[in-house]
């Protein structure tokens, strides 16, 4: 199966904020922006994997700034990484600016989906070739979250979480 770059499985998403997915401040609803979320990153897994995929995972959430009712929201999702079945997906929040259109990094998500066959059985995906610094840092550091991960739902045990041991020692 040959490789294929992030950039071939990159997903935007732009929408406004309105009246209905806001909290009593007035700003976006969390639950609201990971639906968000989690639909681009769908879509960029699908993108990747060619195959019907679903969530298996949310790996990491910051809502490190609040989104404004009326705010324009970008949402854009890449496949970072790829294993076997399973596909480690960023996504990258952005607020743009009304007057001057500037966007300003907002959230930021990472998601683990699986591509699965007609009967929902984990089926293999191509692997992801990065390009770019940040793509590369971000494919370095995947199978270390993906074994944080797989550690706190119970999936492996302490001593097979071979990556996040080594940054211990
Ligand atoms: C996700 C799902 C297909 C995994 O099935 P499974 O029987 O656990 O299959 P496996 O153990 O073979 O795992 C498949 C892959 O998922 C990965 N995985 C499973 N749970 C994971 C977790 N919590 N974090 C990260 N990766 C995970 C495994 O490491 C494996 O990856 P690999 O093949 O790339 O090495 C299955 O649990 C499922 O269908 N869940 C429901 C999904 C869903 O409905 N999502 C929407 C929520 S409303």
């Amino acid at each position: 199966m040959q490789g294929k770059t992030p950039e071939q499985s990159r997903t935007i998403m732009t929408d406004m904020v309105l009246p209905g997915e806001t909290n009593p401040l007035n700003n976006l609803f969390g639950g609201e922006l990971l639906a968000r979320m989690d639909r681009a990153a769908s879509i960029s897994a699908r993108r990747h994997s060619r195959r019907i995929v679903v969530t298996a995972s949310v790996n990491h959430v910051a809502f490190n700034r609040a989104v404004p009712l009326g705010s324009v929201v970008t949402v854009e999702a890449k496949v970072s990484r790829a294993f076997k079945t399973s596909m480690e997906v960023f996504i990258d929040v952005w607020i743009e600016d009304r007057e001057s259109g500037n966007k300003t990094k907002a959230n930021e998500a990472i998601y683990t989906f699986v591509a699965v066959d007609e009967t929902g059985r984990p089926t293999t995906v191509p692997e992801v070739t990065p390009q770019t610094d940040l793509e590369k840092e971000r494919f370095d550091a995947a199978l270390r979250r993906k074994q944080l991960s797989l550690l706190l739902a119970g999936k492996i045990k302490p001593n097979d979480a071979t990556e996040l041991k080594a940054l211990f020692m």
